[in-house]
């Protein structure tokens, strides 16, 4: 019997990457998984299916709100509700660092879009189901950036620090209604884009292995063990917090 067994979970941006590990992972506790990317997520909803897990692939932009409002409907027609939403989604591994003087304007408007707007915008057509059955879980993925620091990726850091935010004042809006909110801010992990970046600009690999107190790379299966916990009955009590999973880069 899995942890999650009859939850049925949206993970955006689920094509690869961090989101295709956390959509393994959830199919693997027993959760039904929607796989909502722009890119075609197909592949991993067959892999899950294979495995003997349920999933379907929805292509969603996160930053439309029709999208989003179809790609719900589509999670409940299909699978009857929705109990979790992991709002994963991001302009994030192809995003080269640059100084603050040449950041391009319509980047940063399309940054905040996706990476603010997304969540926004997902967590609206997701939270119906929830305040019904007064009960369900969102799982934000911020940045442990936001309490680092770090050059050269403002327009990136900025977004965060609003998925931060609204963790927040989602938690204390969704509360009444059994809806816990919660954030994930992982340090610098080794999903597909991030092993193919050449431009760091920052150090690399090698400099965030040294600012941790767990000194090797980390792999998109730490975070998972994280997101299970606050997409499952184990977190109940909690909303409204950011885990930082880091090695202890930072602490606070
Ligand atoms: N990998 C890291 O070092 C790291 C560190 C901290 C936080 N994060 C966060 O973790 C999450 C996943 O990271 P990753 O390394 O897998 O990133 P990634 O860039 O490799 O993957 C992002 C996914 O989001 C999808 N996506 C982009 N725009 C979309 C849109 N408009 N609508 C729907 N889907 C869209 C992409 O197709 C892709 O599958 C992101 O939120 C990222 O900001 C990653």
């Amino acid at each position: 019997m899995g942890r999650l067994d009859r939850r049925v979970a949206v993970v955006t941006g689920a094509a690869q990457g961090i989101g295709a590990t956390f959509a393994h992972a959830l199919a693997a506790e027993g959760a039904a998984v929607v796989i909502a990317d722009i890119d075609d997520g197909g592949p991993v909803a067959r892999a899950i299916k294979a495995a003997g897990g349920r999933a379907i692939a929805v292509r969603t932009d996160v930053a439309d709100e029709q999208s989003c409002h179809d790609m719900a409907e589509t999670a409940l027609n299909t699978f009857g509700t929705l109990d979790i939403l992991i709002n994963n989604a991001a302009i994030f591994g192809k995003l080269d660092r640059v100084r603050i003087e040449e950041i391009d304007l319509a980047l940063w408007d399309r940054i905040m879009a996706v990476n603010v707007r997304g969540p926004f915008l997902c967590t609206r057509a997701a939270i119906a189901p929830m305040r019904r059955q007064k009960y369900g879980k969102i799982v934000n993925i911020c940045t442990a950036r936001v309490f680092a620091g770090g050059p050269f990726f403002l327009h990136y850091d900025a977004s965060k620090g609003a998925v931060l935010a609204m963790t927040r004042s989602m938690a204390r809006e969704l509360g009444d209604d059994g809806i816990s909110v919660n954030a994930i801010a992982p340090g610098s992990t080794m999903s597909e884009n991030i092993k193919a970046r050449t431009n760091w600009m920052d150090g690399g690999p090698a400099a965030k292995i040294g600012a941790r107190a767990l000194k090797r790379l980390q792999e998109p299966e730490d975070l998972v063990g994280a997101m299970l916990f606050l997409s499952s009955r184990d977190s109940d009590f909690m909303t409204g917090q950011t885990m930082v999973v880091d090695g202890g880069a930072s602490m606070w």
